[in-house]
């Protein structure tokens, strides 16, 4: 069964059900600040788990594409993958466990629907904990099911060893309460289905655990029963609705109902790594060429619906989520002996693929192919000698078994090393890399306290502080443009900005046309372009304004003030922070301009 087959039959199967089919919403989630991607079919949906009223009805199925940055590591065994797609049924206050689960065994096994074998059929339940009891509902329902199969399902021992008898698993809240997908939102406790992949290879007879971790057993589907709301204090209120919210990883399905063991050996990816052989001129059924070319499959297809999204390469949040992906895959293509530029050939492969189901892929496909061989591109000017460097590095950490956080932050800023690249390279070397060292560089290097919140800046360099600092500087390339397009007499009258966009007033009586608009766009992201460093130098007031630095009117400076110059673009007296380089900018663009009082116009700009 093709995935398009899957796709369909799962569609078809929730409509039998009078279920209402909803598109995937974007990678890019609409309204909810704490995370960075869609994790989750369920995301979208927040408000109507909440309660709102869903146009659509009480009962939605979908296919929605996902983003999970938490396993990038992981790609390259049988399974984890960043971009995935999961297929979704909910229940908003209608049905409740039984339908659940009786849905999902029948869609599994039903020779109608997927017709898979029950008694290669396993599942967890929830074990019980201070917020919740074991979930014995769950227990009963899934006996039922195997029961009509002809099989008596018992629940696991406390040494957790399933086999033809004992199928049901009861686990903690780690395992089986899934959610929130953010830091507060609802969630509940969930019962997962796997299927064991290999039943050549003898009778099962093991620890849960151990099947899981050897590959035997692969997670298909998942079960949550949304009843409770975790609150920002951490506490969990139960909701006003039961609400169900099911997530089938249609990769991972697509594996079994193909008889292979991984996800890289189906029609999903084949046809990637095929166009990987050819570029590299190597055998995927070479060992040591496995995991790279899976790598690189993986990585620049999330590339691709993350561009495709809106997303583009950045040191900040998502755009630097996108340029870790981009950097690990145009690594592991070296590791290939690719020498040529290669994501081209890899993303028309993509294209062709899943464009018919994502017409957004298609519609953005110029805009896709030049961020991904522009960042490509950019990489490589710094790759070999940043390989280089990083072995000296490396040599020279052995005695202390861990690469400096000052060297770390150098491969990053000098070499555009992700501090995750780096790490990857030292673990291959058996090193470590002192991280909390590299923060601390970097926190210096952008002279700002880093106001990490939660999980939207987890595990990336970026946090509101950054964003701020980009900001900053496009005020300081703003205000030159506006000098140069307008005139001289334009002078700052007042600033403001937000982790989101700038404010910036400024003497000028005329509303500005849309040809002097654009013109400034285009000088400000000339100078994003070329990657100008921004540099600081403290010197007294008068030395500053005789290079030529602008100040702010009726502003008191001290002793000493520093001027941050953008080379001749830009020269101003200012307390910063500021980012490194206007590289790290972005797109600059201006949202609105309006008057603000008179003689005053104020324009709202974003860096895209
Ligand atoms: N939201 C559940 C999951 O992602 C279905 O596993």
């Amino acid at each position: 069964m093709t995935a398009k087959e899957l796709r369909q039959k799962y569609l078809d199967f929730f409509k039998s059900k009078e279920h209402s089919i909803i598109p995937s919403a974007p990678l890019v989630p609409e309204n909810d600040p704490t995370v960075l991607f869609t994790t989750a079919g369920m995301h979208p949906l927040v408000p109507f788990l909440m309660g709102e009223k869903h146009p659509l009805g009480k009962r939605i199925a979908n296919v929605q594409k996902c983003v999970r940055t938490g396993d990038i590591d992981d790609v390259g065994d049988n399974r984890h993958l960043t971009f995935f797609e999961m297929m979704g049924n909910w229940s908003l206050g209608d049905y409740f466990k039984r339908e659940a689960i009786e849905w999902s065994f029948e869609f599994i096994t039903s020779e109608k629907w997927l017709g898979l074998d029950p008694r290669r059929l396993y599942v967890t339940v929830f074990e019980g904990d201070d917020n919740s009891p074991r979930d014995e509902e769950s227990v009963r329902i899934w006996q039922d099911q195997f029961r009509k199969a002809g099989i008596e399902a018992e629940v696991t021992d406390d040494d957790k060893k399933v086999g033809e008898t004992k199928r049901i698993v009861p686990l903690g809240a780690d395992d089986n309460w899934w959610g929130p997908a953010g830091e507060t939102g609802p969630c509940g406790p969930c019962t997962e289905m796997f299927y064991d992949v290999s039943p050549e290879n003898g009778s099962l007879d093991d620890n849960f655990e151990n099947l899981l971790d050897s590959f035997r057993l692969l997670e298909i589907w998942n079960d949550v029963f949304m009843e409770f709301n975790k609150k920002s204090d951490g506490t969990f209120e139960r909701m006003k609705q039961q609400n169900v919210d099911t997530g089938m990883g249609l990769e991972r399905t697509v594996v079994v109902m193909s008889g292979k063991d991984n996800v890289f050996d189906t029609e999903i990816f084949q046809p990637i790594i095929r166009k990987i052989e050819e570029i590299s001129a190597r055998d995927y059924g070479s060992p040591e060429n496995q995991r790279p070319m899976r790598i690189i499959a993986d990585h620049l297809k999330a590339a691709v619906f993350m561009i495709a999204d809106g997303v583009r390469p950045s040191n900040v949040e998502r755009g630097y989520i996108l340029r870790r992906l981009i950097r690990r895959a145009v690594r592991q293509g070296k590791i290939l002996g690719i020498e040529k530029e290669f994501s081209r050939d890899i993303v028309q492969v993509v294209i062709d693929e899943y464009g018919e189901s994502y017409p957004e892929l298609t519609g953005n496909k110029d805009k896709i192919f030049e961020e991904l061989e522009l960042e490509e591109t950019r990489f490589k000017q710094t790759l070999e000698k940043g390989l280089k460097k990083i072995k000296e590095v490396i040599a020279e950490s052995r005695k202390t078994e861990k690469i400096s956080g000052s060297e770390a932050f150098g491969l990053f800023s000098t070499y555009g090393f992700p501090l995750e690249l780096t790490r990857e390279i030292a673990k291959e070397h058996e090193i470590g890399v002192d991280e909390d060292g590299f923060h601390e560089a970097f926190k210096k290097h952008q002279e700002l306290s880093r106001t990490a919140s939660g999980g939207m800046f987890k595990g990336g360099l970026a946090d509101a502080g950054e964003k701020s600092a980009q900001l900053h500087t496009a005020t300081h390339l703003l205000l030159a443009a506006l000098r140069k397009v307008l005139g001289e007499h334009v002078l700052q009258k007042g600033s403001n900005i937000t982790a989101e966009r700038l404010r910036f007033d400024f003497s000028q009586d005329k509303k500005m046309t849309p040809e002097e608009i654009s013109e400034v766009e285009e000088l400000v992201n000339e100078a994003i372009l070329k990657d100008i460093p921004v540099k600081c130098a403290e010197m007294t007031l008068e030395e500053a304004q005789k290079a030529g630095a602008m100040g702010v009117f009726g502003e008191k400076y001290g002793d000493k003030v520093k001027v941050y110059s953008i080379l001749d673009f830009s020269r101003e007296i200012c307390g910063g922070p500021h980012a490194a380089s206007t590289g790290e900018l972005g797109k600059f663009r201006i949202k609105k301009e309006e008057a603000s009082s008179a003689g005053v116009r104020r324009i709202k700009a974003v860096l895209e």
